[in-house]
């Protein structure tokens, strides 16, 4: 049988007149209709709040197919990466569209061992925060301030080499000043970066070392953490992503996109998730434990109330990173010894929730969110900072997909819109209103 031959046209009638509207291809056959020129050509907009349905790049960094439960970064699945790699090496592809060989690996290590340290008077941005600000905060402040210490970095299109610094500075910095927000939240010195140490290592040293003690890294939380950052390194044009990347549409510098990305990872919809799932858990479990309640709280349309950690825009089918988690998750509970009786209550939600026909036609299966933060508390890591953990995984992701816009020149973003409010009225003085 001969197969219908790939048409590079979309035609479009408006009020009985048509247009012809270039179609692109990607690699995995996806169709997008180039619509660039529509409104040069009709005087129509497209209209899609919440971008459910446009592509604002395209990309070569992830493919994900939603529907499929596919998710590969520069054409390696995620269960081979969580698996085989370091999240250096992750780092390295997402960043560079290849891995590394032993050489490349051990430069990129080298470079990035070397860059560990922040400057002593960032310190000095503590005093200004009362205590109990959250960590998430601090952390797009902490971002953005390190455009003081590094001005002559600001200019994303002067000087490549500069750039490449610039984000050798960041994956290297952001472990130290994540560690720094544990320290400063408990009031405690800071444990400085040992360079001798590998980048999870090191990390997991200056969060739970303690001057007055030793401290030996327990290898099940470095494999643990490792699994966790890879498994959020990028997810394409998500929320932060696509801030990160219409940020630095305007040339902004790095420094600003990257803070930007994390205040917009923040919200309870997206990274803030994790943070709210173990507090919906922690609640239920208080509650007595009634997993159907909070089932059918969830089901009211006159309930704000949502199942966190549950749905997802892209996903129709399980996110394969919750799969990977939720067997992480048993694994690494079992390895500490630890029981946590909010597993349990999961459990049991996603399971209630999986048979029941609302999550069924809606397609709402659980998300990366909703086993991670069981797995950060059973290593110690206070609920305020999951979302933190989750920025210090993405940020090779957003600076990858920032990389790629500046690379290729993309134009500032700046979306059109319907305007529906008043149309020309005149002013009226005050005293007349
Ligand atoms: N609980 C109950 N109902 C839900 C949920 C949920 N968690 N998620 C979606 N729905 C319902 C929603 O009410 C709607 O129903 P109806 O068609 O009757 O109006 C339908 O499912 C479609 O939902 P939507 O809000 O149109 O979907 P969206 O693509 O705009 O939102 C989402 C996706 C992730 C924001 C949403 O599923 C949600 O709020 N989930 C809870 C928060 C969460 O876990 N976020 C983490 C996402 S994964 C981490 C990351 O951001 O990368």
């Amino acid at each position: 049988m001969e197969s219908a031959s790939k048409s590079d046209k979309a035609r479009l009638e408006i009020n009985g007149k048509t247009y012809e509207l270039p179609l692109i291809y990607g690699t995995e056959n996806e169709i997008g209709i180039d619509i660039s020129t529509l409104r040069s050509q009709t005087g129509a907009v497209t209209v899609d709040i919440g971008y459910k349905n446009t592509g604002s790049t395209t990309s070569s960094i992830t493919y994900l197919d939603g529907e499929k439960g596919i998710l590969r970064h520069r054409g390696y699945s995620i269960e081979d990466l969580a698996e085989n790699a370091t999240f250096l090496e992750v780092a390295y592809l997402l960043i560079n569209g290849k891995l590394p060989n032993a050489q490349e690996y051990s430069d990129w290590d080298n470079q990035i061992r070397n860059h560990t340290l922040v400057n002593e008077d960032m310190q000095n941005i503590f005093k200004a925060w009362p205590t109990g600000s959250h960590p998430m905060g601090q952390l797009t402040a902490l971002i953005s301030s390190l455009s003081s210490f590094y001005p002559d970095s600001l200019d994303p299109y002067r000087d490549v080499d500069d750039q490449h610094r610039t984000i050798r500075r960041l994956i290297a910095k952001m472990p130290t000043i994540v560690a720094m927000l544990m320290k400063k939240a408990k009031g405690h010195p800071l444990i400085y970066p040992s360079n001798n140490l590998d980048y999870v290592s090191n990390f997991l040293n200056m969060t739970f070392k303690n001057v007055t003690e030793d401290y030996e890294i327990d290898p099940v939380f470095v494999e643990a953490m490792n699994k966790l950052l890879i498994l959020h390194a990028d997810h394409e044009q998500n929320c932060s992503a696509s801030t990160v990347r219409i940020v630095g549409s305007s040339h902004s510098n790095l420094y600003a996109c990257i803070s930007a990305g994390i205040a917009a990872l923040w919200g309870p919809l997206h990274g803030g998730a994790n943070q709210k799932v173990i507090e919906m858990l922690e609640a239920i479990k208080e509650d007595g434990g009634d997993v159907t309640k909070y089932i059918l709280k969830a089901k009211d349309k006159d309930d704000p109330f949502r199942l966190m950690g549950f749905g997802h825009r892209v996903y129709k089918n399980y996110d394969p990173r919750a799969r990977i988690i939720k067997k992480s998750c048993d694994d690494i509970l079992n390895k500490l010894g630890v029981q946590d009786p909010i597993l349990n209550i999961a459990k049991e939600l996603e399971e209630t929730a999986l048979a029941d026909d609302y999550f069924v036609e809606r397609k709402l299966f659980p998300n990366v969110d909703f086993y991670s933060g069981i797995i950060y508390r059973a290593m110690g890591f206070p609920v305020e900072m999951f979302t933190v953990l989750f920025a210090l995984g993405r940020l090779p992701g957003w600076i990858a997909q920032w990389q790629e816009m500046r690379d290729e020149n993309q134009p500032i973003g700046r979306p059109r819109q319907i305007y529906v409010g008043e149309v020309n009225r005149e002013f009226v003085p005050m005293q007349n209103r």
